[in-house]
């Protein structure tokens, strides 16, 4: 039998999709499923975007709607990026350096791909978005996990991350609003990463996929403390709202964006065509995407606030008001360590006995095994309160 790259196997999957494709099957039995568990928004892009699209597709006989673009993207498109970027507040940008990718998937693997060598040490935290470790581990690369504990805020511990930075780390990579946790990065978080990644010549690969959605605080944006070692990762997927179309950016220094670059070449070759429009026609338009935006996180903030309400009745739960993102981690050690139940065995039987789909703790980190991850991007407020409902219950009769 032909052999095939080992590392292959240390890619599991994600299980946002696993857990996705139980829910659909028993949906399919005609169960209804309370869907706490997608990062998929559940708001459509704006409507005059939306008409903008069909005109332009009835319309625009031009070839240049279905041709290849360029390997980063439409220049415009990258300028309108950057303008983006700038307005929110951001980093001042050239054009060239952003590359637009299909989605933050594309441009995680494509940034750490260009910036990791077999045996490179990379700090993840502990808990942080799954979608890094397989990549990493697939690279040839080695996870250290930095705790940032719920005590905490779930910010990073200073001491073991200063410790960790002492084993000749590659990159630092974080992911701020969080996923799973929501939980913003202070300043001061933000800062120390920054100091010790340009005192130890490593990355800061900064996954900014929620940099939008932020619903009390500031986004910090790493760049700006330490723009010649940080790489931000962005998608379009959650603002404003179209994940199947795949597209996303990265942007950092020049030098390494045009390595990046080549990279998502030979990943994808370009970026989704139509994607590039919707985004430049959602981007020329300023009053459109400021009051989409607006739209967006009143509609987060108030299925955030229904899952938080149904939370403070969870008995034992610990977690940290989501001050972005559309998660909510909740750490149930208290009523589960004393019973022998971790979180996998709490989801599973979640969804058979309860119908509510969410995601498991242990994929977000070794200390997070009796932690779920609730999502609130994409239920009704009632839904959410009745989901956390039934986690309430389902909690309360395993531990009596
Ligand atoms: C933190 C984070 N980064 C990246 C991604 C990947 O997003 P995309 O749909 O753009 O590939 C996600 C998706 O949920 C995410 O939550």
């Amino acid at each position: 039998m032909p052999g095939y790259n080992r590392r292959v196997d240390l890619i599991t999957g994600s299980p946002t999709r696993r857990i996705d494709m139980l829910r659909e099957k028993l949906s399919r039995e005609g169960k209804d499923v309370i869907l706490l568990s997608t990062g998929q928004p559940g708001f459509l892009p704006p409507r005059k975007l939306r008409e903008k699209l069909a005109s332009m597709l009835l319309d625009d006989k031009d070839l240049k709607l279905y041709s290849y673009t360029p390997t980063p993207g439409f220049y415009e498109v990258r300028e309108a990026v950057a303008e983006d970027v700038r307005g929110l507040g951001g980093p001042n940008l050239d054009p060239e350096q952003v590359v637009l990718t299909a989605g933050g998937q594309e441009a995680m693997f494509a940034a750490l791909s260009t910036i990791l060598d077999p045996g490179d040490r990379v700090v993840l935290f502990d808990p942080t978005y799954f979608g890094y470790k397989p990549i990493v581990e697939y690279l040839g690369g080695k996870v250290l996990w930095v705790k940032a504990p719920v005590e905490n805020g779930y910010q990073p511990d200073e001491e073991e991350l200063k410790r960790a930075m002492d084993n000749k780390v590659k990159a630092v990579v974080v992911v701020t609003p969080d996923n799973p946790t929501g939980r913003l990065l202070s300043l001061e978080s933000a800062k120390l990463i920054a100091d010790l990644a340009v005192e130890r010549d490593a990355w800061v690969v900064v996954d900014e996929a929620y940099k939008t959605l932020v619903y009390e605080g500031e986004h910090v944006w790493l760049y700006k403390l330490a723009p010649d070692n940080t790489i931000a990762i962005n998608t379009f997927s959650k603002d404003p709202g179209f994940p199947g179309w795949r597209l996303g950016y990265v942007y950092g220094p020049e030098w390494i964006v045009s390595k990046i670059r080549l990279m998502s070449e030979e990943l994808v070759y370009c970026p989704p065509s139509i994607a590039q429009r919707a985004i430049l026609a959602y981007f020329r338009d300023r009053e459109l995407r400021m009051k989409h935006l607006e739209e967006a996180k009143r509609f987060m903030v108030e299925r955030r606030d229904a899952m938080l309400a149904g939370l403070s009745e969870v008995a034992g739960a610990r977690y940290v008001r989501p001050g972005g993102s559309m998660f909510v981690m909740v750490d149930l050690e208290k009523p589960l360590a004393r019973v022998g139940i971790d979180s996998e065995v709490l989801a599973r039987r979640l969804l058979e006995e309860e119908s509510v789909a969410v995601i498991p703790g242990k994929y977000f980190g070794p200390s997070s095994n009796y932690r779920l991850r609730l999502s609130f991007a994409t239920e009704s407020p009632e839904r959410i309160r009745e989901g956390v409902r039934r986690i309430a219950r389902l909690i309360s009769k395993i531990a009596s």
